[in-house]
C-alpha cells in the first residue's frame, strides 16, 4: 500500500493504524485495504484516460458495496460480469448508466436485469446472446446499447487461464475468418440494439506494450471494414473503442507495471490516426482496470501458528509456516503459480533470513501461499506476517473450504480502520442449511 510505512518499533502501520491493532480488533486473517491507495490508482487511471474517454473498475477484482461508492466518487464507470456483480452495485447506488456488463454466458435473467435498470451498454459475446437480447429488450419496447467483443488473435504473454484473445478460448467473435464483422452486421439488423462500440480484452497481469498496441490495430482495422460496407455515417454511432482491463502490478519489488499515462498516449494516438484515416471522428476510449486499481493497496494478514522444519534428504531442510488462512482466502499461488511479497509485520527481526515456505491451514498439500520466500529464523508462533498486493482476485475467488470462514475486509485511512466485510461466522453456514 501507498500509505504502510514501519513505526520507531519497528512496527507495519497501515494509514496510521498498527498491524497489531488491526490484528487484535479484526482477528486474523484479514484483508486489510488502504482505501487512499484504492482511490489514488482510482485518480491515476483518471488523470491518464479520463482525457481520451472513460475508465470502467472491473468489479470483478473486487467489489463491495463500500468499494463501488469509492469508484463513483472518483468519476469511474464499473464493469460487472453477474448479476451478482450488477446487483452490488446498484444497491451502492451506483448510477446505471455508468454500468457495463460483461460475460460469455449471461442468463436471460441477468440481461434483463440489466435492461430493467437501465444500465449504460452490454457487450455481446454471441450470436445466440444477440438474439436473446433483442428480445428482452423488445418485449420491453426500450433500445439497449451494445459493443461487440472482437477476439483480437493476440496472445498476451501472461498465465494461459487468464489471457483471452488469443483464438482457442471461449470469449468474444473471432476477427479470425470474419466472425465479428457477421456480429456487426447481425446486431445492425436487429430493431432493439444500437452497436455503439467494440471491444477487446488480450488477458490479464501484462506488462507488455506491444499485445494492446496489436489489440488497438486490429480493432481499428474492423471499423475500417465496417466503414467499407455500411459507410462512416452508421459507423458512426460506435463511439467507444473499449481496451479492457489487464495492467500488470508488482506483486514482486523486481516487476515493472506499465506507466498508465504512456499506455493512454499510445493507444489514443494509434486510435486518433486510424480513425482520422477513414474519416470517423474520434473515438471514445475505455479501458477496464481491475487489478491495477483494486491489488496494490491491499495485504492479508496472518498469524503465524506452527513453524516445521521438514527433512529433505541428504541433509537439507525446508521451514514451513502455518498461517491462520490459506487457499481459502488466496487461490493464486496454486492456481496460476502466483508470486507474493512476504514480510514479518509485527516486529522487527535481526535474525538472519532462511528459505520458507509459507502454508494454509487447509487439508490439502498443494494448499501454499507462497512457495519460496525469505523470513527471519526467529518467526515463530503469534508473529503477524503481510502478504502484499492481494486486493485484487482473492477475496473475491475466496472460498469456505473445510468449512473455513472468509476473513473480515477493513478500510482503513487517516489512522482509522472499519469493517467493510465483516468475518463470516459458523451461523452464516447453517443459515443456508433448510430443514435441519
Ligand atoms: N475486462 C474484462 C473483459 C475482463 O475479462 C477482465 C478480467 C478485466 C477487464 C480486468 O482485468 P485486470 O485489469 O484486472 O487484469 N483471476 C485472475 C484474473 C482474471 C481476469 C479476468 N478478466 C487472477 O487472479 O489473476
Amino acid at each position: 500500500p501507498r500509505n504502510a510505512a514501519r513505526d520507531e518499533s519497528g512496527e507495519l502501520r497501515i494509514a496510521g493504524v498498527p498491524v497489531s491493532e488491526l490484528a487484535a480488533e479484526f482477528g486474523t486473517p484479514a484483508f486489510i485495504v488502504d482505501e487512499a491507495d484504492f482511490r489514488s490508482r482510482c485518480r491515476d487511471m483518471m488523470a491518464a484516460f479520463g482525457p481520451y474517454g472513460r475508465v470502467h473498475y472491473a468489479s470483478k477484482a473486487f467489489l463491495c458495496t463500500e468499494v463501488a461508492r469509492w469508484v463513483n466518487d472518483e468519476g469511474l464507470s464499473l464493469d460487472v460480469c453477474s448479476g451478482g456483480e450488477l446487483a452490488i452495485a446498484l444497491r451502492a447506488g451506483f448510477p446505471a448508466e455508468r454500468i457495463a456488463l460483461h460475460g460469455n454466458n449471461k442468463s436471460p435473467e441477468e440481461l434483463a436485469a440489466a435492461v430493467d435498470a437501465g444500465i449504460g451498454h452490454v457487450v455481446l459475446d454471441s450470436m445466440i446472446e444477440i438474439d436473446r437480447l433483442d428480445a428482452i429488450s423488445g418485449e420491453r419496447g426500450v433500445v439497449t446499447d451494445v459493443l461487440v467483443r472482437v477476439t483480437v488473435g493476440v496472445e498476451a504473454h501472461t498465465h494461459e487461464f487468464i489471457s483471452t484473445a488469443h483464438e482457442d478460448q471461449k470469449f468474444g467473435f473471432a476477427l479470425a475468418g470474419g466472425v465479428a464483422m457477421d456480429a456487426i452486421r447481425r446486431v445492425f439488423a436487429t430493431d432493439n440494439l444500437r452497436l455503439v462500440g467494440l471491444h477487446s480484452h488480450i488477458g490479464s497481469q501484462i506488462f507488455d506494450m506491444d499485445g494492446f498496441e496489436l489489440a488497438a490495430h486490429r480493432v481499428l482495422g474492423l471499423l475500417h471494414d465496417v466503414v467499407d460496407e455500411f459507410g462512416v455515417e452508421k459507423t458512426s454511432q460506435m463511439s467507444i473503442v473499449d481496451l479492457g482491463g489487464g495492467l500488470g502490478i508488482s506483486y514482486l519489488e523486481e516487476e515493472r507495471p506499465l506507466p498508465v499515462g504512456k499506455v493512454a498516449e499510445t493507444l489514443a494516438d494509434i486510435v486518433r490516426r486510424e480513425s482520422e484515416a477513414v474519416g470517423l471522428p474520434m473515438p471514445i476510449i475505455a479501458v477496464e482496470p481491475g487489478r491495477a486499481i483494486a491489488g496494490p493497496g491491499t495485504v492479508t494478514l496472518y498469524r503465524v501458528g506452527t513453524v516445521k522444519d521438514v527433512a529433505l534428504g541428504g541433509g537439507a531442510t525446508r521451514r514451513y509456516i502455518s498461517v491462520d488462512g490459506g487457499m481459502s482466502d488466496n487461490i493464486r499461488t496454486v492456481l496460476y503459480q502466483a508470486e507474493y511479497d512476504v514480510r514479518l509485520v509485527s516486529r522487527v527481526s535481526d535474525a538472519r533470513a532462511v528459505v520458507c515456505r509459507v502454508v494454509g491451514k487447509h487439508c490439502e498439500s498443494g494448499d501454499i501461499v507462497i512457495k519460496d520466500c525469505w523470513l527471519p529464523e526467529d518467526l515463530g508462533p503469534g508473529d503477524l506476517i503481510a502478504v502484499a498486493a492481494t486486493g485484487a482476485y482473492c477475496y473475491s475467488m475466496s472460498s469456505r473450504y473445510n468449512m473455513t470462514m472468509r476473513p473480515p475486509v477493513v478500510a482503513v485511512a487517516d489512522g482509522a480502520a472499519r469493517v467493510m466485510l465483516r468475518r463470516e461466522t459458523i451461523d452464516d453456514f447453517l443459515s443456508l442449511e433448510v430443514g435441519s
